[in-house]
């Protein structure tokens, strides 16, 4: 716990307990092997060169076992009743054009597999960081003429949810040098700066202490790997950036506007360092 002020922390109920708090980020207590419906997802994996610690790991390896079954069968994974109403939606006309998804893309959802590894990426096209949600977006407001699906909530991420999970065991694998380069240095700041009342990085907690024991839960690697996730606490599927605004409300920081230049600089590095892990989405966890 070199760089975060224990009393800061206690004082705001994030009490790290015991010995563990004294100690560097630590691999989970035992890896087993992630197989979901049959499918080999890579969860652990040495960290690419651009990190400072050996190995990369998903979070499912640091939940509790009961939460980690719930993710191995998708008849236990609550977060696919979502993901069942997004491939409803997908089928649905909506918007002035009288198109649903499904009428564009005839191969239905399964045309995007391998897609979630890749993203956040360039878009040549709209000379902007793409994001999944920025790509069913654009879809839906300028070749539909639908509204724009509001970040964060049940439709997005659920949309979302269905595709990223045609892309389950590949192998993430963000690019993150040509047109990215500064966007991704813009993330990797975000990262590392202390921000908000306690003083605290994301690397404070996902870089030094995984492994380590906060509250009543084991803190992970914060990957992205695993989204959108199924959390138990709020019983829906959450985005890549509710987690991260949920991280900075318990860091006392100010969250980035939803959408907005900053969290896509941070999604785009928070993804480089689960390069070599396997897509898993939609996930369990607390
Ligand atoms: C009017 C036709 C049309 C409709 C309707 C449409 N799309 Fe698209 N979509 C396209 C075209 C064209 C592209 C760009 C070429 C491509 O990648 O297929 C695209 C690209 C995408 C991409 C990026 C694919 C990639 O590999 O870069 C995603 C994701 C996507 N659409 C999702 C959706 C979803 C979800 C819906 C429904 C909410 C939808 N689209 C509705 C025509 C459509
Ligand atoms: C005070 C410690 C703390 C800080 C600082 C923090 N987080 Fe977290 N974060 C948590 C806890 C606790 C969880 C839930 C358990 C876990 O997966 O670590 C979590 C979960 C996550 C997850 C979900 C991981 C998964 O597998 O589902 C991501 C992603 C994440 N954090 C990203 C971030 C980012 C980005 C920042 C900086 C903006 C950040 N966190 C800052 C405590 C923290």
């Amino acid at each position: 716990m070199k760089n975060i002020t224990l009393s800061a922390v206690i004082a705001t109920g994030f009490a790290l307990v015991g010995t563990a708090a004294l100690a560097e980020g630590q691999p989970p207590a035992e890896i087993k092997p992630l197989v979901i419906d049959g499918i080999n997802i890579v969860a652990e994996a040495q960290a690419p060169s651009h990190m400072d610690i050996p190995a990369i790991y998903s979070g499912w390896e640091f939940r509790a076992e009961e939460t980690q079954v719930l993710q191995l069968d998708d008849f236990d994974n609550p977060g696919m009743l979502e993901v069942d109403a997004a491939r409803e939606a997908f089928n649905t006309v909506d918007g002035a054009a009288g198109k649903s998804c499904a009428s564009c893309h005839e191969g239905g959802p399964e045309e995007f597999k391998g897609l979630a590894a890749v993203l956040p990426r360039w878009n040549p096209d709209q000379n902007a960081l793409y994001t999944m949600e920025d790509y069913i977006n654009y879809c839906r407001t300028a070749r539909m003429q639908a509204e724009a699906w509001p970040w964060g909530k049940t439709q997005l991420n659920g949309m979302v949810g269905l595709l990223n999970l045609q892309s389950r065991g590949e192998i993430r694998n963000v690019a993150i040098d040509g047109p990215v380069a500064d966007l991704w240095q813009q993330g990797h700041d975000i990262y590392y700066v202390k921000q908000g009342q306690l003083g605290m990085s994301c690397s404070s907690c996902h870089e030094e202490n995984y492994g380590v024991r906060i509250r009543a839960e084991i803190l992970s690697q914060g990957q992205t790997t695993g989204f959108p996730v199924y959390r138990l606490k709020n019983a829906h599927l959450n985005s890549v950036e509710n987690r991260f605004k949920g991280c900075m409300k318990n860091m006392r920081a100010e969250p980035y506007k939803p959408g907005g230049p900053e969290f896509h600089a941070l999604e785009l590095y928070v993804a480089s360092r689960g390069n070599g892990l396997g897509i898993e989405g939609p996930s369990v966890r607390n």
